[in-house]
């Protein structure tokens, strides 16, 4: 069975990038078949992948904005973008900065929060995983992604003023659920960035791990601060490959495992 999840929230920087590519590497890695959709104009997930955004004519906007025109049917466009990256044994569909343009140009389209679960079905059953990579919004893009995807990943930046705005987040997922998408679920916090020898990013974790309780989860699995995280994607390569033996690598191994 396909899980597409959507590693999601608004604040940038938390860490979204970096868990879709070493998570997606880290499940490639248990022999499972992943594809990560990049859904941020910035390309960052893209660039990571070893591949240069503005030398892309097609991307995710060639797809989802085919749907702009009712007249157009072209059900499997997604399967023309999809790029095999060699080095991390996954898939990418990629992004570039003409996916800005998108929210306009859907704003009198029927159903518009339903377009990338539509281009998605025909692809979807080739996968296990398909990670999708949210731009730091509570945007159309990102209501896309949370109407496309069973479940929810939201990387949390070990810090205090990142907690609060994740009640934002929360109340747009319950939303989508209400209406658009029943079957969303939160499968987890995942503390990101943790500085772990100050007193702090301790609380911080404490605090979390408190105020929610009993609502939603917050994996045991705690991402470091790691140098090693920035260093990889200059490298084209994931945090397993570029560092096979580190705190990182296991984080995310273990974050796979407890997926
Ligand atoms: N655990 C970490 N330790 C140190 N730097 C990190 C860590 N996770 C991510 N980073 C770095 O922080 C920046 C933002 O991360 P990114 O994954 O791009 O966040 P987002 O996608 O949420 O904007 C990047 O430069 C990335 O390399
Ligand atoms: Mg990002």
């Amino acid at each position: 069975m396909t899980r597409v999840i959507a590693i999601a929230n608004q604040k940038g920087g938390v860490g979204k990038t970096t868990t879709a590519l070493n998570l997606g590497s880290a499940l490639a890695e248990r022999g499972r078949s992943v594809l990560l959709i990049d859904l941020d104009q910035q390309g960052s997930l893209t660039i990571s992948a070893g591949l240069d955004p503005e030398s892309l004519n097609e991307t995710v906007y060639t797809v989802l904005s085919s749907y702009a025109d009712p007249k157009v049917k072209q059900p499997s466009l997604l399967t023309t973008i999809i790029t095999p990256i060699e080095a991390l044994r996954i898939d990418l569909a990629p992004a570039n900065i003409e996916l800005a343009a998108l929210d306009l140009e859907l704003t009198r389209v029927y159903s518009r929060e339903h377009i990338l679960r539509r281009a998605l079905e025909p692809v979807r059953g080739a996968y296990e995983y398909i990670l999708v990579d949210c731009p730091p919004s509570l945007g159309l893009v990102v209501i896309n992604a949370l109407t496309a995807a069973d479940e929810v990943i939201v990387p949390l930046q070990t810090d205090y003023l990142a907690t609060k705005g994740v009640k934002l987040l929360m109340d747009t997922v319950e939303a989508v659920t209400a209406q658009l998408n029943a079957n969303l679920r939160i499968t987890g916090i995942l503390l990101t960035q943790a500085d772990q020898r100050t007193t702090h990013a301790r609380q911080i974790i404490e605090l979390t791990r408190t105020t929610f309780a009993g609502q939603v989860h917050v994996f045991e699995t705690i991402i470091k601060l790691s140098v090693r995280l920035k260093e990889a994607p200059i490298t084209g390569q994931s945090i397993l490959a570029y560092d096979p033996t580190g705190d990182a690598t296991a984080a995310y191994r273990q974050l796979a495992q407890e997926l």
